[in-house]
């Protein structure tokens, strides 16, 4: 039988199921601003601020002019044995990662605040 019992659980158990399906699913969307920060601030911190080198190489357009996107995601993915660069993978999702190079390749990071946030 129904009442006002059973139906308040019902709807109790429903926002407890959406409440932990529904973050996941926002967040498979890579968070373009929050990630604008992390490449800016963990990446720069080796890469340059302003990505145009430190103790990593310059991370401009210009300087992965001869790589794929895949293959600066993968170098992201999995960092470059013997250097400094380091893995990702436990990080970042592939979607990030992929996110990061395509707008890395195309410079976006480094035109001003918020170019990178699509
Ligand atoms: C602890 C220092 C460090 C951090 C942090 C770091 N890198 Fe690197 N990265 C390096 C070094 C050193 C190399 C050069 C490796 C080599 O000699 O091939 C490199 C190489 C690369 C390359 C290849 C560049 C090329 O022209 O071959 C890419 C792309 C790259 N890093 C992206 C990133 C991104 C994106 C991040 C942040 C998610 C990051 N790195 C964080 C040190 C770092």
């Amino acid at each position: 039988m129904w009442n006002v019992m059973s139906f308040e659980k019902i709807i109790f158990g429903l926002a407890l199921i959406l409440g932990n399906v529904l973050p996941a699913q926002v967040l498979a969307e890579p968070d373009g601003s929050a990630l604008t920060n992390m490449v800016l601030q963990d990446c720069g911190s080796c890469h340059g601020m302003t990505l145009k080198g430190g103790l990593g190489p310059a991370l401009l357009p210009e300087n992965l002019e001869a790589l794929s996107v895949e293959a600066v995601a993968a170098i992201i993915r999995d960092g470059v044995g013997g250097t400094a660069m380091p893995p990702w993978k436990d990080l970042l999702s592939d979607e990030e990662v992929l996110w990061i190079s395509r707008h890395l390749k195309s410079g976006t990071f480094v035109q001003g605040p918020g170019a990178a946030e699509n």
